[in-house]
């Protein structure tokens, strides 16, 4: 079922409230691929209805950044979301959400929005911490599902739920990627064949800091070196930044004790790809 308006969806969803079904909240810009699906069927496994919003969120995009091209497909989206296990797809207007006199912001400062991503999106984890708090206000899940893909996301979202009290679970779920590596995107459409070969040295490189790291290499200036000088191989490729902080607090550090994130931006022509691998010690 596909409900447009939030009126109509919190009159199904206090139905199902009254009935004590959990809810979980699957929140996506749409473009549907098995990373999203992936989340879904889990929140299936785990809650009674299933609710996966569709919606582009505007304010999350910066001025010069693809908004009007973002691609969409809600006629496909619809069918793989339900067949994935969603009950309801909620996919309101701008208007619905953003009504003309709505002034209102959720936004997590310091550190943690501005560094990483945010340094060359200084808007966008507002925009996105706005929106997820709106989504989690009409839909009141117990259960919210997200991906490591965006693992700065995760880690605002964590501090915003943590700081505001909010009463919803955040399941974070792992990345899902192509036989070579890459991560599954919505933004990898842009790609055309030699950026979307030359791609795949982002996790490579990754994969042996992770390497690097699990053979006594704690030092975050040879791991990010390390990783910058293997993508750098590639001559499609223009790094933003590769960083690594401690998770998911996204503190600065010296050394690798414990657990730590190792993220990733690069360009290829206009597409900016993100990718990321958490530094662990096997278990
Ligand atoms: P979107 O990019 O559509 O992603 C929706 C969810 O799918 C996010 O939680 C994202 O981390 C997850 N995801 C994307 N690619 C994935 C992959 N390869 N493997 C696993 N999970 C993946 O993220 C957003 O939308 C928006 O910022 C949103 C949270 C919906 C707010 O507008």
């Amino acid at each position: 079922m596909i409900i447009n308006k939030i009126v109509k969806l919190k009159r199904i969803l206090n139905d199902a409230v009254s009935k004590n079904k959990t809810i979980g909240l699957v929140p996506t810009m749409g473009f549907l691929h098995e990373g999203h699906l992936s989340l879904i069927r889990k929140a299936k496994k785990e809650n009674e209805l299933i609710v996966v919003s569709i919606f582009v969120n505007p304010t999350q995009f910066g001025p010069e950044e693809d908004f009007g091209t973002y691609p969409r497909n809600i006629k496909s989206d619809t069918k793989l979301a339900i067949e994935a296990g969603a009950d309801i797809i909620f996919n309101p207007s701008v208007n619905e959400m953003y009504p003309e006199d709505s002034s209102t912001w959720v936004n997590v400062e310091g550190d943690i929005t501005t560094i990483l991503c945010g340094v060359s999106r200084p808007t966008h984890f507002k925009g996105v911490t706005t929106v997820v708090n709106m989504l989690f206000n009409i839909v009141e899940p117990n259960k919210a599902y997200f991906g490591q893909k965006d693992a700065q996301q995760v880690a605002v979202l964590t501090k915003m739920t943590k700081d505001l009290h909010l009463n919803v679970e955040l399941v974070i779920c792992p990345i899902i990627r192509e036989v070579d590596g890459v991560a599954l995107s919505s933004r990898n459409t842009y790609l055309n064949k030699d950026e979307r070969k030359q791609a795949s040295i982002l996790y490579k490189s990754l994969q042996m800091a992770l390497d690097a790291f699990r053979n006594g290499q704690n030092s975050v200036d040879e791991l990010e070196t390390l990783i910058k000088n293997q993508i750098s191989t590639m001559h499609l490729a223009e790094i933003d930044y590769v960083n690594i902080r401690s998770f998911p607090s996204l503190n600065k550090i010296k050394d690798v004790k414990g657990r730590a994130l190792a993220a990733v931006a690069v360009k290829f022509g206009k597409t900016r790809l993100i990718d990321n691998v958490i530094l662990e010690k096997k278990k």
